[in-house]
């Protein structure tokens, strides 16, 4: 059994340690969060919501799922699996979180990639419900939250990992909750990401944007991947699924969104950065 129980989550009213107690999550001062039938607990409370239903809509994680389901991002996940699971001390329980997790495909697949030597708790958190349904719905190993990342609901310095993929990092929050020499993987989009597609959404394309050589404070920053490779979309479907899943959908005009539905097959380039930061010794 290499995937072992989450239990650094914190009261996201006052922070004291939670605790199972059947269908609840509890802390020391009464405060009880119910685990939902579909195994995930709702840890965000309403005066931290900025709107009634944040985060990604339910459509936008199905297609996600539609779309990671199929595979097209599985060199993304082993790069993030290999970087997770690298210099982690065997036998000792390690743990990890995904901030925006979303419906779980790169923690799945982490789950999938450890050893049987390896002791890990993965605990998966996403601002959307849907999203959080979705991951719980697939895999009941890892611990699913509904929560934010600008207060997330975990104990300082317990984490060995924090994933941030594709995602809204809080800094401050991820040196919180790293223990020191703990690390923080990122994946952004690289200046080739999904050129083909842009092009044809948007009448012109942005100039690059340059790689950000900040580090961010309480952090040390280490070796970063470039990940870059060809796919291929072969229906309609998959191309609306992948527009439905980027910030693309919103943003292009009626005219680009027609002309990428006009499509059948669609070549891409994926150009992804994997920036890894490790939490100073303080
Ligand atoms: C582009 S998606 C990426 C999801 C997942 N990491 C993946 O790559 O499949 C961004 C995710 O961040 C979530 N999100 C947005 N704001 C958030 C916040 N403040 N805290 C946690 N998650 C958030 C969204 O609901 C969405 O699932
Ligand atoms: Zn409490």
């Amino acid at each position: 059994m290499s995937i072992t129980p989450f239990q650094a989550l914190a009261c996201p009213l006052d922070g004291q340690p939670l605790h199972r107690s059947g269908s609840a999550w509890r802390c020391a001062s009464g405060h009880s969060f119910d685990i939902a039938s579909q195994g995930y607990a709702h840890l965000l409370p309403v005066q931290h919501k900025r709107s009634r239903e944040p985060g990604d809509s339910k459509e936008m994680v199905a297609a996600r799922r539609r779309f990671l389901a199929a595979g097209f991002y599985r060199p993304l996940a082993a790069a993030v699996s290999r970087a997770a699971l690298a210099d982690l001390p065997a036998g000792l329980a390690s743990s990890c979180l995904d901030a925006g997790c979303g419906e779980g495909y790169y923690l799945r697949e982490l789950a999938a990639a450890v050893p049987d030597e390896q002791l890990l708790a993965l605990l998966g958190l996403d601002i959307s419900k849907w999203a959080v349904l979705a991951a719980a719905k697939q895999d009941r190993r890892p611990t699913w939250v509904v929560g934010t990342n600008a207060r997330l609901p975990v104990l300082p310095g317990t984490l060995d990992r924090v994933l941030c993929l594709f995602g809204f990092p809080v800094y401050a929050e991820f040196a919180r909750v790293l223990k020191p020499g703990g690390r923080l993987l990122q994946l952004d989009a690289g200046p080739g990401h999904l050129r083909e597609l842009r092009e044809i959404i948007y009448p012109s394309l942005k100039p690059e944007r340059p790689v950000d050589p900040s580090t961010p404070a309480g952090f040390i920053r280490r070796p970063s991947e470039a990940l870059r490779f060809p796919i291929e979309l072969t229906s309609t479907e998959q191309i609306a699924d992948l527009l439905a899943m980027t910030p693309h959908l919103f943003r292009a005009s009626a005219e680009g969104r027609a002309a990428a539905a006009a499509l059948a097959t669609l070549s891409l380039s994926v150009d992804v950065r994997l920036t890894c930061f490790e939490r100073d010794l303080g």
